[in-house]
């Protein structure tokens, strides 16, 4: 069966340490609680070592927010999968539409990146969504999963096994304004269809795809409970070990 997951994408946010208070915090809320889900902490690159160690001896999984497209070399700021892997991660978030939008990722850089990850054994949650114009065009259909064919449809069937998809609509992330759990369950469907069209109706059911965009407590019961959604992917909500555990639990 597929996994529920529910992942924090901390994006730029707090010092080393106040990510490893809050890594702390996480870990010891999570303490006891009867989980149905995986739990992925994506922290900024300066923090990862310290959040592994922070959470060592758990099943917390510790995920950085990007990797470069080369394996090592004269790139001068870059930070290599080969490197995300050394500190304990396990995974890292890749497509991410803040990285599309602010940084020029496109889908040749997205290829470059996925294929590093998955040469050095990170699982890789990769984001897809439209922006308000395409779907109000009603066009976000066709832009996700041209997203998904340019980015990732090039992998294996094995290595597509160590992929999520996270759907963000750009309109609803720190907007506030949530899709509904009908319009995620849609996508999530038509994403689900889409990657059992190409590797096959096994692959696909096992494929856990995210919803992401303004999920908080009270949101998540409703949409974790849609048949396509297998969890979120958490950005202002996680932010706080408070904010965080209840959506942990609403799977
Ligand atoms: P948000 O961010 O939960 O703050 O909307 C989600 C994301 O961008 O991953």
């Amino acid at each position: 069966m597929r996994k529920k997951i529910a992942a924090a994408n901390w994006k730029m946010n707090t010092t080393v340490p106040e990510g490893i208070e809050l890594a702390k915090s996480v870990r010891q809320a999570l303490e006891g609680v009867d989980r149905k889900c995986d739990v992925v902490l994506g922290v900024p690159f300066t923090h990862l070592c310290a959040v592994a160690e922070a959470v060592k001896g758990t099943d917390i999984i510790v995920a950085a927010e990007n990797c470069a497209t080369e394996p090592k070399g004269a790139y001068t700021g870059e930070v290599s999968a080969a490197m995300v892997a050394s500190t304990g991660a396990k995974a890292v978030i890749l497509g991410h539409s803040e990285r599309r939008q602010y940084y020029s990722e496109d889908s040749e850089t997205l290829v470059a990146k996925v294929a590093q990850a998955l040469d050095n054994g990170l699982q890789v949650i990769f984001c897809c969504g439209e922006d308000l114009e395409e779907r109000k065009d009603g066009r976000q259909f066709d832009v996700v999963r041209k997203e998904l064919e340019d980015g990732i449809f090039n992998l294996s069937e094995d290595e597509f096994r160590s992929v999520v998809i996270a759907y963000e609509p750009i309109w609803a992330i720190g907007t506030g304004e949530t899709a509904t759990s009908e319009q995620a369950e849609e996508m999530l469907k038509y994403i689900r269809q889409t990657i059992a069209d190409r590797y096959g109706k096994e692959i696909a059911e096992e494929t856990s795809i995210l919803y992401g965009g303004s999920c908080n407590g009270k949101n998540a019961p409703e949409l974790f409970a849609k048949p396509n959604v297998d969890g979120g992917l958490i950005g202002g909500a996680s932010l706080s070990a408070e904010k965080f555990l209840p959506i942990v639990e609403a799977f």
